[in-house]
């Protein structure tokens, strides 16, 4: 195996278990707001403010890391289309992530302590989380196909 491609295999393994694992949080907080159980959504925020920096940060980390280092052991350059779209893509969901994401989880988990569930605080900041939340997986799955198909290759 040569060291491209086993920079892409650790690249690709780092990427589906971040997008697979944003998706299920996404999943679980729709199916709770469903069946409005309060108390589980807010400690499933604390779960995903947790998860933030013990998760998902290391593994934005290992993609940004493996695709810059891909980028300059192909000898590629990163004015490419699909390489600037990839790099701008990483910064707004880790900004989303670790700006809003994380902190917005535990923030939940306190108002639902506080607050109680239910109460339209509490409502406010779910609904900003999955709002957020939809809005990383969209962006994570348009960087994916970005990646898959190159535009500008
Ligand atoms: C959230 C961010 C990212 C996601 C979800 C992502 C996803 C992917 C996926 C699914 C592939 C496999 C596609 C293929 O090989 O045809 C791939 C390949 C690759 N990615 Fe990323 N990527 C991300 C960020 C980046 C960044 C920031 C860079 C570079 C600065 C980068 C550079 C590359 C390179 C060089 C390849 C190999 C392409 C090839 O060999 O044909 N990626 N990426």
């Amino acid at each position: 195996m040569s060291l491209y491609e086993g920079l892409l295999a650790v690249h690709i393994l780092a990427v589906v278990l971040w997008v697979g694992g944003a998706a299920m949080l996404l999943i679980l907080f729709t199916k709770l707001s469903k069946i409005n159980d309060g108390p589980t959504i807010g400690k499933l925020g604390n779960i995903a403010g947790e998860l933030g920096e013990k998760y998902f940060m290391p593994l934005s980390i290992v993609v940004l890391a493996s695709g810059v280092w891909m980028v300059l052991d192909s000898g590629r350059g990163f004015e490419r289309l699909w390489i600037v779209f990839g790099l701008l893509g990483i910064v707004a969901t880790i900004v989303i992530g670790a700006g809003f994401l994380g902190p917005g989880g535990k923030k939940l988990d306190a108002l639902v302590s506080e607050k109680g569930p239910g109460t339209p605080e509490v409502l406010a900041q779910q609904e900003k989380m999955m709002t957020l939340s939809r809005l990383d997986l969209a962006i994570l799955i348009l960087i994916v196909l970005n990646m898959a198909i190159k535009p500008g290759a």
